[in-house]
């Protein structure tokens, strides 16, 4: 039998795959499961960069490129830092790679050794905490409170940091509980980071885009001028252009720290596919994207604002407000210890696995993200599933006893 690596037990399976799984199999026997599982805009590629990607194939743009790509993809996104962000990157400050998450996979590489600590605010997304153990650091979390809104204090921030700790996560707005930070608010976090040069700030920003009650959105680097030597800036064009099967993310940073991932990236993957490149650069530069990023916007924060309602009007369900990204996130915590159909719930896995065989509703389990005792619902669907799928939530939450 083949023996496997050691570190392959850093890592967990997801305990959330197995909801999915089951909610995958129950669609296939033809059930009608309300699906608020997807971690994706409904939303297709705006036409104008599939064509960008479809001229890139015709013109025989197969081939290898440079690592990590295109100059005039390295170039579109050090301008998009520098126009939209007030993050003044050259284009030798930037890397890409196959997403958002394989950016940060090569981040956590880069610059994590054995021993190091890695800072997650929680609820957090559940690759972070994976990755960075792959990358031999231990993780602390800096448990968020839903009384605050989930952020977390600088006081809790400062408690946290010890000489070991270096990395922080900062993820705002956040996936699973869509909440954020003021640019006030991420200031005072900033202050904090200062006193310690030798941290590092992970800024997934991957979700700037998608903010809602007027929420302004600031870079992290931008907060503080020493900031810009102790941020990475994590970007894609997975969720702001609907563009998730294209594997399409970027990072922006310390040009020694882009040149040791770039360095990574040569003995990785090389680059990221070809055609896309092009395709990637013309979303970033023509002005199509920006007024297709905000018609999706205005979508989502309908959508939002009407789940967040109608969640809030369950029977002792709480909701911190999503202002960002496309995810309500319950506190299911008052139904822990009742039963339905027979089965006792436990935990949000237990609650989302009876939810999902006995009222056909699929939600993720917050396990994974730091907290058993809420579930994420993606927003990222139609006003009538958003109705339907909390329908059938709020008549099967009377059954339980
Ligand atoms: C907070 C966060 N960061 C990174 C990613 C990864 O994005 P990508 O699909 O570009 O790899 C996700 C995807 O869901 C996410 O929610």
């Amino acid at each position: 039998m083949i023996r496997l690596a050691e570190r392959m037990s850093l890592i967990s399976e997801s305990i959330t795959l197995k909801v999915s799984a089951k909610a995958a199999a129950l669609k296939r026997a033809g059930v009608d499961v309300v699906g608020f599982g997807a971690g994706e805009p409904d939303f297709d590629t705006p036409a104008f960069i599939k064509e960008a990607a479809k001229l890139a194939l015709d013109r025989g743009q197969t081939k290898y490129t440079p690592t990590p790509c295109i100059p005039e993809l390295k170039a579109a996104i050090a301008q998009k830092f520098n126009r939209e962000n007030g993050l003044p990157y050259k284009p030798e400050q930037i890397s890409t790679g196959a997403g958002g998450k394989h950016c940060l996979y090569m981040a956590f590489m880069a610059v994590v050794n054995p021993g190091d600590e890695v800072l997650i605010p929680s609820p957090y997304w559940v690759s972070y905490p994976e990755q960075a153990r792959l990358a031999g650091a231990s993780v602390k979390v800096i448990r968020g409170q839903e009384s605050q809104g989930f952020r977390i204090t600088p006081e809790q921030l400062e408690r946290a940091i010890t000489p070991r700790s270096r990395v922080l996560i900062i993820n705002s707005p956040s996936n699973p509980a869509g909440h954020a930070y003021t640019p006030e608010q991420l200031k005072e976090l900033a202050d904090v980071v200062v006193r310690h040069p030798d941290l590092i700030v992970f800024s997934d920003e991957i979700y700037e885009k998608l903010v809602y009650d007027g929420l302004k959105f600031v870079s992290f680097a931008t907060l503080h001028p020493q900031l810009l030597q102790q941020t990475l800036t994590f970007n894609c064009h997975s969720k702001s252009f609907a563009m998730t099967g294209w594997r399409v993310g970027y990072v922006g940073g310390p040009q020694h720290v882009i040149d040791a991932i770039n360095k990574l990236q040569s003995q990785m993957t090389s680059h990221i596919t070809s055609f896309t490149q092009m395709a990637a650069a013309t979303a970033l530069t023509d002005p199509r994207g920006a007024e297709s990023i905000e018609q999706m916007r205005q979508q989502f924060e309908k959508r939002g604002r009407h789940m967040w309602q109608r969640l809030t009007a369950l029977p002792k369900v709480t909701c911190v407000r999503p202002q960002g990204a496309f995810y309500c996130f319950p506190n299911i915590g008052a139904y822990v210890g009742k039963s339905a159909g027979g089965v006792k719930i436990t935990d949000a896995v237990t609650f989302a696995s009876a939810l999902l065989e006995q009222a056909h509703v699929a939600v993720v389990p917050g396990n994974d993200s730091g907290s058993d005792r809420h579930v994420r619902l993606s927003f990222a669907t139609s006003m009538e599933q958003i109705d339907k799928g909390i329908d059938r939530i709020a008549a099967w939450l009377t059954t339980l006893a």
